[in-house]
């Protein structure tokens, strides 16, 4: 009896532009491999006035869904069907998914970050510190306060971003949970002093981030205590300065490769409905990096 054959993969992929750089292929496939599915992962340049027709053309392929990077995170929404809770608060996608052919629009920054934090923690009523005010740290801050955390305080070098930050955490995403977190605003000026009664400091900045490797984020280290959990989203390379220092005052350290492992892994769970070994992808990962 002849063998029934199957040439046609599923797709999934990465919208960016510029997007040779983008990492992630390089830790999505070996996990596909892993799970024994004959899975795509494309690395597709997509420039800012082809995006409209890029996801018409996804839709057409049939894509399970897609990644999307900078600068399509805001500019898609309006080409999807819909949004998941956190990515409507944060008004940015960076995951798309085909549900029953409906294009969903979901953000894995935040629920990779807090899902790499509950490996050594329970954020529930803890203190965060958040270091910048970019994508990552409205991320971070939304799915931390979806997550329980007591107390925000975004520290950041422009005033008018931190300000805006700050407004969203004290407006909406105070509103989505009960009105039970506290939101400060402090510059990030100086040699920043971690204030006393803090429990996570996670530096959101992009500092760090090669080919900068040497660069510190301006805080006093001496103001961090062994209590405290310290958390880097660069994860390249994955031993920042912030790590380093860290690590030798016994705080408990989530580098950046955590998060972007776990996001990862929430990306491949919402496209292919199973859980990858993430191993295999910080494994790929560190080989590359
Ligand atoms: N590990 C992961 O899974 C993951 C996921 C997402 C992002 N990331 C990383 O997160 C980093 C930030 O990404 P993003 O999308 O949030 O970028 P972004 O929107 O451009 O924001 C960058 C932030 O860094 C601050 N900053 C940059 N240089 C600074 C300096 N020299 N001194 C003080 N503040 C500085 C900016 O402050 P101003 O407002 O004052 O300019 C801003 O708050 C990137 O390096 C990215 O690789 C990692």
């Amino acid at each position: 009896m002849a063998k029934e054959l199957n040439f046609k993969q599923e797709l999934v992929g990465c919208f960016g532009f510029p997007v040779a750089e983008n990492p992630t292929q390089a830790m999505i496939e070996p996990a596909f491999r892993a799970m024994g599915l004959d899975w795509r992962y494309l690395t597709l340049e997509v420039t800012p006035e082809n995006l409209a027709a890029a996801v018409a053309g996804a839709r057409a392929f049939g894509f399970k869904g897609f990644n999307c990077t900078i600068p399509h995170k805001v500019a898609v929404i309006e080409h999807l069907d819909g949004l998941g809770e956190s990515a409507a608060l944060m008004g940015a996608v960076n995951c798309v998914v085909n549900r029953d052919g409906k294009f969903i629009g979901e953000n894995t920054d935040g629920k990779g970050f807090v899902s790499s934090f509950r490996e050594i923690a329970d954020p529930t009523g803890q203190s965060l510190l958040l270091l910048g005010a970019g994508g990552a740290a409205r991320a971070i801050g939304v799915e931390m306060a979806l997550a329980g955390v007591r107390k925000i305080t975004v520290a950041n070098r422009s005033e008018k971003r931190g300000r805006q930050l700050e407004a969203l955490f004290r407006g909406p995403v105070s509103d989505a949970v009960g009105g039970t977190v506290e939101i400060e605003y402090l510059p990030l000026t100086g040699k920043f002093s971690v204030p006393e009664g803090t429990d996570i400091v996670v530096n959101a900045t992009s500092i760090g981030l090669f080919p900068d490797v040497d660069a510190q984020v301006p805080i006093d280290v001496d103001s961090l205590t062994s209590e405290m959990v310290v958390a880097d989203v660069i994860p390249n390379p994955p031993k920042t300065w912030l790590v380093r220092e860290a690590t030798a005052r016994g705080c408990r350290v989530i580098d950046g490769l955590g998060m972007l492992v776990a996001q990862g892994v929430i990306g491949i769970e919402y496209w292919t409905g199973q859980t990858p070994d993430p191993a295999v992808m910080r494994t790929a990962l560190e080989d590359i990096f």
